[in-house]
């Protein structure tokens, strides 16, 4: 049997079935197998099926009366996704191997595997009517439909194509640690190894080709970050005093925020496990003026009660931002798991309000795009609070949606991942 495809077949399921993470499954098994086994073929038959699940689903459905059992659907998109394009695997040759599997699976099944398999690799995926947008969009750009649905709620249908269709740079934002090297030098440096790189918003940003950077000596300068994730840092303004991170794992804006002497970050996160990441993490980068803590930032602690100058809470979300990155954001995932994470973001926003000082400031951040966990939660807050107010951002370079004083970084007007910001001064 064809062992990248039997490989593959084991993460998709563990991933789809099991809600495993795509990079931790695919990691595990890239380092436990064979010499032989082509893992640049794995790598892209896992990220391909998922980067087009909605698509794929769609082109299956075309072929099936009634839907199969999952095992059996993920093996169908499998032989669609590689037909189309995964070069080295004849048609047929791919048949016979997925009609191997499909019989370690539920033998009975066999018979129907081959014979939609055979249709799907003889056919091209025709998409929805575009009378029909929802669906076409979906299915076009591998979006779900609720999604859409929702943000045509508040968007007109050219910047709903706009935002669905954007594509993102391809090479890794970087930070570079200017303590370490100036910036010059390290581009200087980049340009003699011959290494890809574009610039971004701010002096010490960067776009660059991480694979060839992993193999250098510049690693030691680097520092990998989202631009959204800077812009929020930045945009709190922390210039000295305490700031309290309350869901901060893995650690990425409080080590960044930690990088300024003048203040100290007591970095939080409800799950010890992941406390020890920031830590870790913290420790890697040389960072001393942090203070790590595990904690629920749904339940008060008295001792913190007004004390902070600023307070981030970044909280835990959809995701829907950052599809492009993790292709599996969109798995499993209905508008009623957005409007329950809406519940607990309002209730660690509440909560951690009380440790703000007079004068100080909340920020709220997400990397999702809809309004349910953004816009509405932050609206609902300010009803109840009436000693918050928003306070505006200007990020010169960046065309964010502004929303009345409530940001979001929508990928087709800024070029980066989706994300959210909403800083607010308590009076
Ligand atoms: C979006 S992530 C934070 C990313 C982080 N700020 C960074 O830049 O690396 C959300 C985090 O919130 C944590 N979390 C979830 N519920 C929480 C709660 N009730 N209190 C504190 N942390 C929570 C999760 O464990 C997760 O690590």
């Amino acid at each position: 049997m064809n062992k990248e495809l039997k490989y593959s077949y084991a993460i998709l399921h563990s991933v789809i079935v099991d809600k495993s993470y795509v990079s931790i499954e695919l990691n595990k098994v890239l380092e436990s197998v064979e010499k032989s086994v082509n893992t640049a073929t794995i790598t892209k038959i896992v990220y391909g099926v998922l980067e087009h699940d909605i698509t794929l689903d769609y082109f299956v459905s075309q072929f099936v009366k009634k839907s199969p059992s999952i095992d059996i659907m993920i093996l169908l998109k499998m032989v669609a996704y590689c037909s189309k394009a995964v070069n080295g695997i004849p048609p047929f040759a791919l048949v016979n191997e997925i009609v191997d599997l499909s019989k370690s699976i539920d033998r009975h099944q066999s018979g129907f595997v081959n014979a939609v398999s055979k249709k799907l690799i003889s056919s091209e995926i025709v998409l929805p009517s575009k009378s029909n947008v929802k669906k076409y969009l979906s299915v076009k750009y591998n979006f779900p439909e609720w999604v859409i649905s929702e943000l045509l709620q508040k968007h007109d249908v050219e910047f709903v194509t706009a935002l669905v269709s954007k594509e993102l740079p391809t090479l890794t934002h970087i930070r570079i640690n200017e303590k370490k090297i100036p910036v010059a030098d390290f581009k200087k440096q980049l340009d003699t190894l011959g290494i890809k790189y574009t610039d971004s918003l701010y002096g010490y940003t960067l776009y660059v080709d991480y694979a060839r950077l992993l193999d250098t000596n510049l690693m030691q300068y680097v520092i990998v970050q989202g631009l959204p994730s800077i812009v929020t840092c930045n945009v709190l303004g922390a210039e000295k005093g305490k700031v309290l991170d309350t869901c901060a794992a893995p650690g990425g804006k409080a080590v960044y925020l930690a990088s300024n002497p003048d203040v100290v970050v007591y970095a939080c996160d409800i799950h010890p496990h992941r406390v020890d990441l920031i830590r870790k993490y913290a420790g890697s980068c040389g960072v001393t003026n942090i203070k790590f803590f595990a904690q629920d930032a749904t339940k008060e602690y008295t001792p913190w009660l007004d004390l902070f100058d600023y307070v981030l809470c970044d909280v835990p979300c959809s995701n829907l931002g950052v599809s492009r990155k993790k292709p599996d954001v969109f798995l499993n995932k209905s508008l009623s798991d957005v409007k329950t994470l809406a519940g607990m973001q309002y209730a660690i926003l509440e909560n951690s309000a009380k440790y703000v000082k007079s004068g100080g400031v909340l920020q709220y951040s997400t990397c999702t795009i809809l309004d349910n966990e953004n816009k509405d939660v932050i609206t609902k807050f300010l009803k109840n609070h009436k000693d918050f107010e928003l306070t505006p951002i200007n990020v010169a370079g960046l065309n964010l949606y502004n929303d009345n004083n409530m940001y979001t970084f929508y990928p087709n007007m800024t070029g980066t991942e989706g994300f959210f910001i909403a800083r607010m001064k308590r009076k």
